[in-house]
């Protein structure tokens, strides 16, 4: 039997932004904080690199300002970048309150006037501000915060609960636009359950999984964007797919990611034949911005046919690389690879989706009543190439702005009443989840292939002709069979390729992240690519 439930925030995502937001909601609240798999299953949990913030007294917010402005491409929001970067510092005083275990400075401290945290560097940055505990940064904020979200009686965590669309009073066929919660599915019941609610938040994340070889984990599929999308909000260059630079290539490895605070300590790019190769594309090597790194490298490749390039920190002292990258020497080495004395095989691999659900700065959405935060968002801060380590920091401060947002609003929302179950009365057992699987590689491998780092218009076409394909197949499929996680995170997953590469399709020039050989120069006027529903 299903059930109905009623909170008054409904927190759809248990990654950095769903757990900063509910964390910062008053306590008298009643709080769901769902996520599709187990708790740390988001990309939270895996993030290395750190947070970036002005934390040092020699660091400027104009500093980071611009040097996020020049990464963007051109494209980035002025005002969400200030906003973001002037809430940096508060943002990181509030994790250190919450007791995340950031890696302390040995040698230089508050007394010679730097800070008591060690503070890397990464791509892009111009300065010294990427607060980090060792290469396991995503793993010691989770932690922390799931620690403390547990010791919080007002907040329920639910693990194993997919979130298949939300509710809306246009959905229901009432007056008004309001979103009043979302049908979800009990993996542990197979039911799909309504969640009523004051106020609902989509915290689920990125898309990266869309393509075939991707550093996040398996739950990256775009989930809220599409239920976004399917609820009347615009959303807003999704053409912008980051790939990482740096990911381990090994048969084994599953896209295990090489943190950039790597190359932020001195580790350099080379060829098979040891010869250096950044020098050739970017001023800045190494240290150049991740679009121009991930393209170089795969120029490289081609230019060479070879199957990956090496990252080389062998130079460094081995105790040295140790303590600053335990996670990553501890992985390697279980494939074989000593990073102390060997360079390290790396290819490139999808890792980031810069576009999203458009917000403002409290995280509103279109539709009144929801509200998107973290990967899932587009806030204007990341523009046609985000920045390394200024996720997280998105996560922190807007989740934290649209938790004061919520508390603001409490006295003029009630709690939605008599809402409709979820009608499954018209569909039967699937007998044919091979079509499922097939769809799902077919998808990754086309979107791999023909929307990638490089792209051109007769791709673009031709992936634009296979998605519409698959979206009638499986638009046949959800409507005759029970939804099950594998076909809800497929039919999201195909409804934001159709978004990326409708996107991909509009933007004539190359910017940023958006690279293609048909339009090679970038327009004088940079536009923001936005897709309305409506
Ligand atoms: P996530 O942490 O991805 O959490 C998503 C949550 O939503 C999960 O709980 C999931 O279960 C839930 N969810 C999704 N769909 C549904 C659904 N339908 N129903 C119910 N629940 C759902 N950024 C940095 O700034 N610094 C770094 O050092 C860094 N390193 C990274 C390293 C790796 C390997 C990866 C993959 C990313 C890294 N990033 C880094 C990016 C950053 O980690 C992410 O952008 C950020 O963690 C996203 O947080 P989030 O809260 O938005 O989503
Ligand atoms: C990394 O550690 O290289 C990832 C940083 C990021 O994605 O911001």
């Amino acid at each position: 039997m299903s059930q109905q439930f009623q909170h008054d925030v409904l927190v759809i995502g248990s990654g950095a932004a769903g757990l900063s937001l509910a964390l910062n909601l008053p306590g008298h609240l009643r709080i769901a904080v769902l996520s599709k798999g187990d708790l740390a299953n988001g990309s939270t949990f895996w993030a290395q690199g750190g947070v970036a913030a002005v934390l040092d007294n020699t660091d400027t917010v104009q500093s980071h300002v611009e040097d996020t402005l020049n990464a963007g491409g051109g494209l980035c929001h002025e005002d969400a970048v200030r906003f973001t970067v002037e809430h940096s510092r508060e943002a990181i005083e509030w994790l250190i309150e919450q007791g995340v275990p950031f890696t302390r400075d040995e040698q230089h401290g508050v007394e010679d006037g730097g800070f008591e945290f060690h503070l890397t560097r990464e791509g892009g940055h111009s300065h010294r501000r990427i607060i980090h505990a060792a290469d396991a940064t995503g793993a010691a904020i989770f932690k922390t915060l799931l620690e403390q979200a547990r010791r919080r009686p007002n907040i329920e965590l639910l693990e194993q609960r997919v979130a298949v669309d939300l509710i809306t009073e246009r959905r229901l066929g009432l007056d008004g636009e309001r979103c009043l919660g979302a049908y979800v599915l009990d993996r542990n019941t197979g039911e799909v359950d309504t969640f009523g609610a004051r106020f609902t938040v989509l915290a689920t994340g990125g898309a990266a999984k869309v393509y075939l070889y991707t550093s996040n984990p398996d739950g990256a599929c775009g989930d809220g964007i599409a239920m976004a999308w399917r609820a009347g909000c615009r959303v807003a260059n999704l053409e912008f797919n980051q790939f990482h630079p740096t990911c381990l290539y090994h048969p084994q490895a599953k896209s295990f990611l090489v943190t950039e605070a790597l190359r932020g300590e001195g580790a350099l790019l080379r060829l098979p034949n040891g010869e250096r190769f950044m020098p050739r594309f970017d001023p800045r090597e190494e240290l150049a911005p991740r679009d121009i790194v991930a393209r170089a490298i795969d120029h490289e490749m081609k230019r060479l046919g070879v199957d990956c390039v090496y990252l080389d920190i062998s130079h460094k002292p081995a105790e040295f690389i140790k303590a600053h990258f335990p996670t990553v020497y501890e992985r390697c080495l279980t494939f074989g690879i000593d990073i102390t004395r060997q360079p390290i095989p790396v290819v490139p691999a999808a890792h980031y989706t810069c576009g999203g659900v458009m917000v403002d700065e409290r995280g509103h959405t279109d539709v009144p009543g929801l509200y998107a935060i973290g990967e899932t968002s587009f806030t204007g801060l990341h523009g046609a190439n985000r920045m390394a380590s200024n996720s997280l920091l998105e996560c922190f401060v807007y989740g934290r702005a649209a938790a004061a947002d919520i508390e603001a609003m409490l006295g003029e929302v009630g709690m939605p009443t008599a809402l409709p179950c979820w009608d499954a009365s018209q569909v039967t057992d699937s007998d044919e989840d091979v079509i499922i699987a097939h769809n799902w590689d077919e998808l990754r491998r086309f979107m791999w292939d023909y929307v990638g780092i490089v792209r051109t218009s007769k791709r673009l076409q031709r992936a634009e002709h296979r998605v519409r394909l698959l979206l009638d197949e499986i638009d046949e499929f959800y409507s005759n069979y029970k939804v099950s996680r594998d076909l809800i995170e497929l039919r999201n997953l195909a409804q934001v390729a159709e978004l990326m590469i409708r996107s991909a399709m509009q933007r004539k020039e190359s910017r940023g992240l958006h690279y293609t050989l048909d339009y090679p120069a970038m327009l004088p006027e940079a536009m923001d690519t936005i897709l309305s529903p409506r």
